[in-house]
C-alpha cells in the first residue's frame, strides 16, 4: 500500500483529489489525459542513461544543464518545494532529491516517463517526492505554492500560447520564486541541420522555426525553436524578471550527433576528441544549441 505525506495530500487536494488515480508505483495520474499523451513528441524517453554514456550529444550537454540547476540552487532556500515540469525520466528531479533537502514534484504528461522516474527513486526520497502524470496546460496546483520551477526543454512546445502559460506558471511561484527554463534555439537547430547535411531540414527550420526530434526518421514530430530574445520577451510580458541566461554549447551536438554520425572516428580518436571537447565546453562557448533562463516572480 502506497501512502503519501501531508504536503503531498495538500497539493493533490488543491488540484482536485478525486481526479487522481494512485498507481502502485507511487505516482498519481490525472484521469482523461490519453489523447493529449498521444500528441506529445517526447514519449518514453530515457535521458538519464544517455547523460551517463560518454561521448554522446546528451552527455556532452549534461554539464550545461546541471550547471544551471546548481546555479539555481545557490539562489534558493535549503528547504522548500520545486516543481519539475515536463520532468521526463526524472534525471533533474533525481539530482535535486540526491543533492538537496528540497521537496520535489515531477510532473509529465507521459505516464511511461513518470513511471520510469518512480522506478529510479531511492526509498528515502519517497516522502520528499510527488509524481504526477499531468498536462502543464491543465495545472491546478495552488497559487504561490512553490519556491522554484524547472521547465527544461518543454515550454517551446507551447510557443503559440506561451505568454498566458507563463503567467499561470508565475502565479504558482511564491513572490521571489524562480523559474528555470531551457529552450532550443533557431541558430543551434540550423547549425545542427548543416552538420547532418540535411538541406531539407535546414530549409524547414529556417522557414518554420521548428526542428525535427529525430533526424533518422522522416515521420518524426517537429518542435518549435526560439530566436534569440524571443523567450526573454515572453518572460517579460508574463511579468517575470530575467535574472540570468546561460547558453548550452552547440559543440557536443555538432561533433557527436553531426560529425561522428557522418564519419565515425576510431575509438581512440573518439576519446581524444571527447576530452578536448569537454575542456572547450567547460570554458564556455558562444554558439548555443539551447538557452537557459533563470527568471523571477517579482517580490
Ligand atoms: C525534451 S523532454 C525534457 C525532459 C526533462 N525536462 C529533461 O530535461 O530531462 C520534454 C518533456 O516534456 C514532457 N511534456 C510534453 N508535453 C507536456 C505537457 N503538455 N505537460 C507535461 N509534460 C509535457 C514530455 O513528455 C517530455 O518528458
Amino acid at each position: 500500500m502506497v501512502t503519501v505525506e501531508q504536503w503531498q495530500h495538500r497539493l493533490l487536494e488543491a488540484a482536485g483529489q478525486d481526479r487522481w488515480q494512485l498507481r502502485p508505483e507511487g505516482y498519481h495520474v490525472r484521469e482523461g489525459l490519453e489523447r493529449r499523451e498521444q500528441e506529445n513528441p517526447y514519449r518514453e524517453i530515457d535521458y538519464s542513461s544517455a547523460s551517463h554514456r560518454p561521448h554522446t550529444t546528451t552527455s556532452g550537454e549534461w554539464p550545461c544543464y546541471i550547471g544551471a540547476v546548481r546555479r539555481l540552487l545557490q539562489l534558493l532556500p535549503a528547504s522548500g518545494l520545486v516543481v519539475d515540469l515536463g520532468s521526463g525520466d526524472g534525471r533533474l528531479s533525481q539530482f535535486l532529491l540526491e543533492s538537496t533537502t528540497l521537496d520535489v514534484v515531477s510532473l509529465d504528461i507521459d505516464e511511461a516517463n513518470v513511471s520510469l522516474s518512480a522506478s529510479r527513486l531511492l526509498p528515502r526520497w519517497r516522502r520528499r517526492w510527488l509524481g504526477l502524470v499531468e498536462d502543464i496546460q491543465l495545472l491546478t496546483l495552488p497559487p504561490a505554492c512553490c519556491d522554484a520551477m524547472l521547465a527544461m526543454g518543454v515550454l517551446n512546445l507551447f510557443k503559440p500560447r506561451l505568454v498566458p502559460l507563463l503567467e499561470t506558471l508565475a502565479g504558482l511561484l511564491r513572490p521571489g520564486g524562480l523559474l528555470l527554463d531551457a529552450e532550443p534555439t533557431l541558430e543551434g537547430a540550423l547549425l545542427y541541420a548543416v552538420a547532418r547535411r540535411s538541406v531539407g531540414q535546414f530549409l524547414l527550420t529556417a522557414r518554420t522555426a521548428t526542428k525535427t526530434t529525430d533526424f533518422d526518421r522522416s515521420d518524426a514530430p517537429t518542435v518549435p525553436v526560439f530566436d534569440s530574445g524571443e523567450m526573454e520577451a515572453a518572460l517579460e510580458q508574463a511579468g517575470l524578471e530575467l535574472v540570468e541566461r546561460h547558453p548550452v554549447s552547440v559543440l557536443p551536438s555538432l561533433v557527436y550527433g553531426g560529425w561522428f554520425h557522418e564519419t565515425p572516428p576510431e575509438q581512440a580518436d573518439r576519446v581524444r576528441i571527447g576530452e578536448a571537447l569537454e575542456q572547450l565546453v567547460s570554458r564556455g562557448s558562444t554558439a548555443a544549441r539551447a538557452m537557459i533562463f533563470i527568471s523571477r516572480r517579482p517580490r
